[in-house]
């Protein structure tokens, strides 16, 4: 008996270890992985990485704004996370006589410190499994009580969890209802922006250099969180003082070398490794393809546009970044994905299943149909899923004549009431205030143009599936020039002089005339009618075989590395500091450099644009200790096992110190998200010394230098 489970014991641990750099681990499980991440050179117990009762790294680690992670540096609440993620702080303080984005922001003292109300940063306090208590007591019960017993056991545990501590708790289920999780959270609400770099360093490289290595982007801001005087969270408030945080991260001065041992702590968004291979082909070959193309065509329109006015720069600059952001990841996602022969190494691993499967009577009854089932309701939803996605796009990625009809129509729904308590006038000139928002960043003859192009496409590509009549009767022509020249939605003139009239009267002409009004009703209507049932269906009888499927990959294969796909939670990743040969005869080196900066800029492409000042200071190798043999590191890839939600994290060297931020990756490694491929997939980061020069030497912020631990060989 013992014997057998040393045997075991050591296949798996020599299994994880060739498969070292995939998943996304639960941190409250990490000491089954620590073995193999000490023989990959980590210094730190389990216990240090995540302890209930200890402070541990990860009470150094917070999920910033709800989307990106954050990491705590200093005694005094100091906090890092991306540039892009403190994005719309930073330029929401910005105007023109404060240029924040184009020439920095650093806050001298505490004082001049700028309060960002709506922003949050929570910290883990802890992660239990609570599988069997949400399932007690639901032995025997037909599938809807259980569900009502489940809900019943899961409020009862959060409620619990909560009281008398000022914590927030969710229960979220993992590996397809496999497993569930209690997350307890403690929320800051006073989280102050302390500085960052311009955008010539914070988004150096821009839509050009997005998913791409090499980079050479300083992807960084500087955050503080406050608290109130008994050191817990407490609404923006001047009398707040900086937080003590348990743990902070020292700052690695020391020198890197390739094939060191790397760490990501973070809050991972989502991935999907478990797709069938029915599914991920449907993905590669149509699904993602087509929304590709519905971007192509609005991205055409919209650089363009940026291209040829200074003014429909500015504003589609953020609108053009989230489209082209998901564009151009997809487009390495599928380029990976078929480089190594995705579908194939799925069709493969299905064939093991399916052999394991039948090795026993007993898997044979309990896992036996999952995979043939998945395949089939693919095979019977995908129409359904692909009119999903492409209303996805066209509704709510496409025009921006789609998003104004949306708000009116909201608040339209509450017309009555608002008309009964009195609230109508103050409401109307709320939608008039947000409506002049909306036009500030609104180009009518882009809009058009994305318009008729979208609408066009979008028609081809549903073919025969569920549309809203009016678009298979009218060309995409017609509609864009009626509804351009008569709609208030599309003109901000018209948008408020149907407000300032508003009546019952206007109200149902809108809704027979106004041919904009009209049409999204109706799209809106076929989408909730005949798309989103069925993919509610979808979506649920997936998740019962995905179930089914993954609880049989446990049972049946223990001894390979087993992870729950990302959903936002709290996770751990571990690799190397390591390059890459994504392709034949090219070789990624671990590294950049500043003088990639100055050699990009020197190229002439408006995305490479400097200040003088780092053209000065890289001619006069001003690195100061920052610098290695001779020179200032910019960037470093790792393979670590990172997604979405990913950004902002820390990069932990083998001593629990901050070896630099992460922000991206290579575009090669985006399949990652489907299937992590170990000798290609590589996440990038910011290095830590470049951050702390551009603070000190770029910015004359040496005090914030002064704030951390710096950890020296
Ligand atoms: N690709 C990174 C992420 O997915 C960075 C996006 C922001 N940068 C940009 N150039 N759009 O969020
Ligand atoms: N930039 C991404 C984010 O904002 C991280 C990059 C990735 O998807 O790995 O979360």
């Amino acid at each position: 008996m013992k014997k057998s489970a040393f045997i075991i014991l050591l296949s798996v641990s020599s299994i994880f270890h060739s498969f070292a750099e995939e998943g996304m681990l639960i941190p409250s499980l990490i000491s089954a992985f620590e073995n193999d991440m000490k023989a990959m050179g980590m210094k730190l117990s389990a216990a240090d990485i995540y302890s209930v009762n200890n402070s541990s790294l990860k009470d150094a680690i917070l999920h910033f704004g709800g989307g990106c992670t954050a990491e705590l540096v200093s005694s005094q609440g100091l906090l890092l996370t991306n540039h892009h993620c403190g994005y719309s702080q930073i330029q929401s303080h910005s105007s023109l006589e404060n240029d924040y984005l184009k020439y920095g922001f650093w806050a001298k003292n505490k004082s001049e410190e700028l309060k960002n109300p709506g922003l949050t940063a929570s910290r883990v306090v802890r992660i239990e499994d609570v599988t069997s208590m949400v399932l007690t007591g639901t032995k025997g019960l037909s599938d809807s009580d259980k569900l009502l017993k489940m809900q019943s056991n899961i409020s009862q545990l959060v409620e619990d969890a909560m009281k008398g501590n000022g914590y927030s708790a969710k229960i979220k289920p993992f590996n397809y209802g496999n497993d569930f999780y209690m997350i307890v959270k403690e929320t800051f609400s006073d989280v102050r922006l302390v500085g960052t770099p311009p955008n010539s360093i914070g988004k150096f490289g821009g839509d050009t250099d997005n998913w791409i290595w090499p980079r050479h982007t300083g992807d960084f801001s500087v955050f503080r969180v406050y608290t109130n005087e008994k050191n817990e969270p407490s609404d923006i408030s001047d009398s707040n003082i900086p937080y003590s945080p348990l743990h902070f991260l020292p700052v690695s001065m020391k020198k890197r070398t390739p094939g060191e041992f790397t760490m990501i702590y973070g809050f991972p968004g989502t991935t999907e490794q478990h797709l069938s291979s029915e599914n991920l082909r449907y993905i590669m070959d149509q699904e993602r393809p087509a929304r590709i193309k519905m971007r192509d065509k609005s991205l055409s329109v919209i650089n363009a546009g940026m291209r040829s006015s200074d003014l429909t720069r500015i504003q589609y600059s953020s609108k053009q970044a989230r489209i082209a952001n998901g564009w151009k990841k997809w487009i390495g996602q599928i380029g990976g994905l078929k480089t190594v022969d995705a579908i194939q190494i799925k069709l493969d691993r299905e064939a093991k299943y399916i052999e394991m499967v039948n090795s026993k009577k007993e898997w044979k009854d309990k896992y036996g149909n999952a995979i043939g089932d998945m395949n089939a309701l693919v095979k019977k939803y995908k129409h359904a899923d692909f009119g999903y996605s492409m209303a996805i796009e066209y509704l709510y990625v496409g025009p921006e004549l789609f998003k104004q009809a949306r708000n009116l129509n909201k608040f339209l729904s509450s017309y009555d009431a608002l008309k009964a308590n009195g609230e109508l006038d103050a409401e109307i000139k709320k939608q008039i205030n947000g409506a002049k928002g909306f036009f500030k960043n609104y180009d009518e003859n882009v809009d058009k143009k994305v318009f008729e192009l979208l609408t066009a496409e979008y028609v081809t590509q549903v073919g025969e599936g569920p549309l809203p009549d009016r678009l298979k009767s009218t060309s995409a022509k017609i509609l864009a020039d009626k509804i351009y020249a008569k709609s208030i939605l599309t003109n901000e003139e018209r948008f408020i002089k149907f407000m300032n009239k508003l009546n019952s009267n206007s109200l149902k002409k809108l809704k027979k005339k106004d041919l904009g009004f009209m049409l999204f009703l109706e799209a809106d209507e076929n989408f909730m009618s005949n798309i989103i049932p069925d993919i509610r269906i979808y979506k649920s009888e997936m998740d019962g075989l995905l179930k089914v499927y993954v609880a049989g990959k446990t049972e049946m294969f223990p001894n390979e590395k087993q992870w729950p796909d990302a959903n936002s939670t709290m996770r751990i990743t571990y690799g190397k500091l390591e390059g890459s040969a994504p392709h034949d005869g090219a070789k990624y080196t671990e590294h950049t450099t500043v003088d990639g900066i100055i050699t990009k800029n020197n190229s002439g492409n408006l995305d490479y644009e400097l200040l003088p000042r780092m053209k000065e200071l890289v001619k006069k190798k001003d690195y100061g200790p920052y610098a290695q043999d001779g020179e200032l590191w910019v960037c470093f890839t790792g393979s670590n096992h990172t997604t979405g939600g990913n950004s902002g994290s820390p990069v932990i060297d083998a001593e629990g110190n901050l070896m630099g931020i992460n922000f991206d990756r290579s575009w090669e490694s985006t399949m990652s998200d489907f299937m992590f491929d170990s000798s290609r997939c590589r996440n990038i980061a910011v290095d830590i010394k470049y951050v702390l020069w551009v603070m000190d030497r770029y910015s004359n912020a040496k005090h914030l230098v002064d704030e951390m631990t710096l950890v020296k060989d």
